[in-house]
């Protein structure tokens, strides 16, 4: 396995970086983690411009322009000979001396990582998923904004601690107003009355490319979408939901809280829309 190193590719062992890297010291980077299918990106671009827009939250500048990361994103692929795969593309500020200022570190690192896509066991799409709403908080957006995928995950894994100890698949944060954000690592949307809900961007939450993708996808099947305030009473009381991201593409919810949905059973529109995406994903595919 090849992993790009900052200006070269070098064997995984020799794939390392510093101990005084910024990153690792203080989680002072930004990252993105892509699919590939048939070997090429689902919506490179878009990845692209939000790692830029999250760089730029954090006056972190990118090692290169977003044409030269997409043919290393490209490049990482033919390298590992990878048809359906993950890749992940982290930037941190780079190595420097300890000490809060981001001017110690004088260019950040870059790392491509490309691996073959695990797929997830095909029950979680026929059964769906348990969640549970956890108590951990989703940061303030005033605070660590969560529009910026950054290496600072920690509310995300306290989040995702929590969900495992209650054996729950995902943990659903609330805001601190109490309105429900999102996944650990997923958006989340819900089916009420044949309307599709999802919390809004201004609930302070990551605004997800799988997230984007299903919200265009109901408007070309004439489905009524709404982004707006959702309440944990909201979901409760849901006809379907479902989580997406970009390697679990949309994924059914079973129960919240240990209150099973409906019948049970992956809804219709779920379904649907699942079907809609995985058919007309050749459109949002990279073309070289
Ligand atoms: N995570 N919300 C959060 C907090 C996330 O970390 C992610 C994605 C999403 C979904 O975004 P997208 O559709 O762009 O994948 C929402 C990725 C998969 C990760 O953690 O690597």
């Amino acid at each position: 396995m090849w992993v790009y190193l900052n200006d070269r590719f070098v064997p995984k062992e020799e794939a390392v970086v510093s101990v005084f890297d910024h990153g690792f010291l203080y989680g002072d980077g930004v990252f993105e983690t892509m699919r590939a299918y048939q070997g090429r990106v689902l919506q490179l671009s878009e990845h692209l411009m939000r790692l830029g827009r999250s760089a730029s939250s954090l006056q972190l500048p990118l090692p290169a322009s977003p044409s030269h990361l997409a043919e290393l994103v490209r490049a990482s692929l033919t390298r590992n000979s990878l048809q359906e795969a993950t890749v992940r593309v982290t930037v941190s500020r780079g190595e420097g001396d300890i000490g809060l200022d981001p001017a110690l570190c004088k260019r950040p690192t870059l790392v491509i990582i490309a691996q073959p896509f695990q797929p997830y066991p095909p029950s979680l799409y026929e059964e769906g998923v348990s969640v549970i709403v956890v108590h951990t908080r989703r940061n303030l957006a005033e605070a660590v904004p969560p529009h910026v995928k950054s290496l600072n995950f920690l509310n995300n894994i306290l989040a995702k601690m929590e969900a495992k100890a209650a054996g729950a698949y995902e943990g659903l944060l609330l805001n601190h107003a109490g309105a429900v954000t999102e996944g650990t690592t997923s958006n989340i949307f819900l089916v009420q009355r044949g309307r599709l809900r999802t919390p809004s961007l201004d609930c302070g939450i990551l605004e997800g490319i799988t997230r984007s993708l299903v919200l265009r996808l109901a408007r070309e099947l004439s489905i009524p979408s709404e982004e707006r305030v959702v309440t944990a009473d909201d979901l409760f009381n849901a006809d379907e939901c479902f989580l997406t991201n970009t390697t679990q593409e949309i994924l059914p919810v079973r129960e919240i809280d240990g209150r099973v949905l409906a019948d049970g059973r992956p809804g219709p529109m779920t379904r649907r829309l699942h079907t809609s995406f995985r058919s007309g994903l050749d459109r949002f595919l990279d073309r070289v």
